[in-house]
């Protein structure tokens, strides 16, 4: 039995278990291995690397807010994550642990075809990071407004424009993204609502990475805005994970079971 594990807090929302137990269910002779995944709450995020290795996790993916602390506690970092410093998915390889970031390119999933010049980003954590990367990557013109000043340091040294949201300019952008946990658990928004209303007057995409309808989408939806959930990125950044867990598997099978199982 080889154990994966998904580490958070919150955690009991996460579909993560649901997708990768689907996989490893349904392909265990193409695997030759068992596999099983377990959701777990973490408190401290400087016991993230002990528990992976206490655990004995083969690998992991690791949600809000610990990617910033899985970052500094991997032994390597491949790819962009490099870049953004957050991580989001961990691999054993030949004892050390390796950290990736699939959030980055699983964001871009649902957008294929948008034409999108400028967008603006609320919220400053681990996912903003991978979403503006994602952004810039496509040549759009990215603005981050965050409710609160400390995280926003990450952003400004990038040159990226930055504001609180409550200084947040009411200007023209295609694409208004919630990063935040906002609606997560509860019914808030990422901003004042008739700041969120006068930006959607002028925008014509909404996307929320939460995977549920929240109230930012709701206001999008009232102003005809084409709008995104996080499912479609939760899939792709799970299937990009899954392929660093178990490269020989084929990713289009693990594209199909985790649709499926979302369905
Ligand atoms: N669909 C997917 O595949 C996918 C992938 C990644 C993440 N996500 C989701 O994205 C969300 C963020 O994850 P993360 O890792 O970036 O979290 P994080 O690092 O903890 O950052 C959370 C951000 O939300 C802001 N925030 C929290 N509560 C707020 C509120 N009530 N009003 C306004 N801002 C608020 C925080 O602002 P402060 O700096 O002021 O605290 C911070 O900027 C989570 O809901 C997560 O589930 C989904």
């Amino acid at each position: 039995m080889r154990l994966y594990a998904v580490f958070g807090n919150p955690i009991a929302h996460s579909k993560s278990p649901l997708l990768h137990n689907a996989v490893f269910g349904h392909y265990e002779k193409e695997l030759g291995f068992k596999g099983e995944y377990r959701p777990i709450l973490l408190e401290n995020p400087a016991e993230l690397k002990h528990r992976f290795l206490e655990l004995g996790l083969y690998g992991a993916n690791i949600t809000t807010p610990f990617k910033e602390a899985a970052f500094s506690l991997s032994d390597k970092v491949e790819g962009l994550a490099q870049e953004i410093q957050a991580v989001n998915t961990w691999v054993l390889r030949e004892g050390l642990v390796v950290g990736y970031n699939t959030d980055i390119e699983g964001f871009l999933a649902p957008l294929k075809g948008l034409k999108l010049a400028r967008a603006l980003v609320f919220g400053a954590g681990g996912s903003a990071r991978a979403v503006v990367c994602a952004l810039q990557s496509r040549g759009v013109e990215v603005v981050v407004c965050n409710r609160s000043a400390e995280k926003l340091a990450y952003f400004r040294a990038q040159n990226v424009p930055c504001f609180l949201s409550k200084d947040c300019p009411s200007a023209a952008y295609d694409l208004i993204v919630n990063t935040t946990t906002a609606g997560l658990k509860d019914n808030s928004l990422p901003c004042e609502k008739s700041l969120l209303k006068a930006l959607f007057r002028q925008a014509k995409y909404a996307y929320d990475l939460i995977y549920h309808q929240t109230p930012f989408l709701s206001l999008a939806q009232e102003h005809n805005l084409q709008t995104f959930d996080g499912k479609a990125m939760l899939i792709a950044q799970a299937v990009l994970s899954f392929a660093q867990f178990a490269p020989h598997l084929n990713s289009s099978l693990v594209l199909k079971t985790m649709q499926e199982t979302l369905a």
